[in-house]
């Protein structure tokens, strides 16, 4: 078995040694000042063994911070911090890109510094509660909406993003567009009411992720950046007139940035062929997710759906997933409980077979 999943790739300049993507997993575990730190460093390092590791979302602004201890790419303590994380897993002989994640209207007073604000395409509320350290669980903020201005500078912040990565050693960035943060809030109708050229049509609605897809491209190179898409994505109180469309326009036109891959989720409860519409839609490598165990992988890399396969809940508690899947090994469980807790419990502490 598995004569695709171990053969090597290339994905824009990043030359993958197998086709097992550890994705991204938001696991809460930076310093209060989103500063990565030693604990991310074994985390990460421990699992250097896949073709690629995606790090978890990570602002590129305190502005599009989500979650307590996320981390983020903007100070130089920051990027100080990642720079522990990238060496430890160089040394270990993997490769490892950071996924820019911007929250937009998703958040809280209670999580950012005081004074930041909550901003977003329009000024609309998501349902929906989040936890905070300081208060426990608290609606989200309710966004102000974003000048011409707030754009153009959301967008730069991508750049300079993709270029604090690059000093702390990412071999490349992801965007995140999905789960109902800051670019999803731009691509979809339900989120977007816009009158001026970033809302309205799905071309307009598409322009926010395209400018960041360019800008990030323009500071790193076009083949060290990545896109995640999530067709039929409805989390944050997410909600679209016609995804399937929607993200048909914006993969025809990421297809003209030469980026280095696609990464498509695909949603069980939508009612949409993710992997189909990309491969129609877009050109060049696809990373297919959700839900795939081995022998899953090795199928759809045969059938021809994709170039490679992504894994994150089973990278949880198998610290060496590529070996277990190469050896046909059994897979731990993860403990629930401990997924966004500090500390290493439940992060650090799941031992290799
Ligand atoms: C704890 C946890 C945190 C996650 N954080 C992120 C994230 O930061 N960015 C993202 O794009 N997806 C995130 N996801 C979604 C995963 O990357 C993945 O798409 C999902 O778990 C389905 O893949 P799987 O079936 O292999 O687990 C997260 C999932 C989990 C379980």
């Amino acid at each position: 078995m598995a004569a695709h999943l171990f053969k090597s790739l290339a994905l824009g300049a990043l030359e993958l040694t197998n086709r097992i993507v550890m994705a991204p997993m938001t696991r809460n575990r930076a310093e209060p000042d989103g500063s990565p730190n030693e604990l991310m460093a074994r985390h990460y390092a421990r699992r250097a063994t896949a073709g690629l590791i995606v790090a978890e979302g990570s602002w590129p602004t305190v502005t599009g911070q989500a979650y307590c201890r996320q981390p983020g790419i903007e100070t130089s303590a920051q990027i100080a911090g990642w720079r522990r994380v990238t060496d430890a897993v160089h040394s270990e002989g993997g490769l490892i890109v950071l996924q820019l994640m911007h929250a937009g209207r998703i958040g809280s007073r209670h999580i950012k510094p005081i004074g930041v604000e909550t901003i977003g395409p329009s000024v609309l509320q998501a349902r929906g509660q989040i936890w905070t350290d300081s208060a426990g669980m608290q609606p989200h903020d309710v966004p102000r909406e974003m000048r011409a201005d707030d754009v153009r500078t959301a967008v730069q912040q991508h750049r300079q993003a993709a270029c604090n990565a690059r000093d702390a050693g990412f071999d490349g960035v992801e965007l995140h567009g999905t789960s109902g943060y800051l670019s999803m809030q731009f691509l979809y109708s339900g989120t977007n009411r816009r009158t001026d050229r970033y809302g309205g049509s799905a071309a307009n609605r598409a322009r926010f992720t395209l400018e960041c897809l360019e800008s990030m491209a323009s500071a790193i190179g076009a083949d060290r950046v990545g896109l995640r898409i999530n067709p039929g994505n409805t989390y944050n109180d997410a909600t679209d007139e016609g995804s399937a469309a929607t993200h048909a326009e914006l993969m025809r036109q990421s297809s003209q940035l030469g980026l280095a891959y696609l990464h498509v989720m695909r949603a069980p409860t939508a009612d949409i062929d993710a992997f189909g519409l990309a491969r129609r839609h877009f050109r060049g490598p696809l990373i297919l997710n959700d839900g795939f165990d081995g022998f899953s992988a090795e199928a759809a890399l045969s059938a021809g759906q994709g170039e490679a396969v992504s894994f994150a809940r089973s990278f949880i508690a198998n610290p060496d997933l590529v070996r277990r899947l190469r050896d046909g090994l059994p897979l731990a469980k993860f403990d629930r409980r401990s997924l966004y807790t500090p500390g290493p419990a439940g992060y650090n502490d799941y031992p290799d077979a």
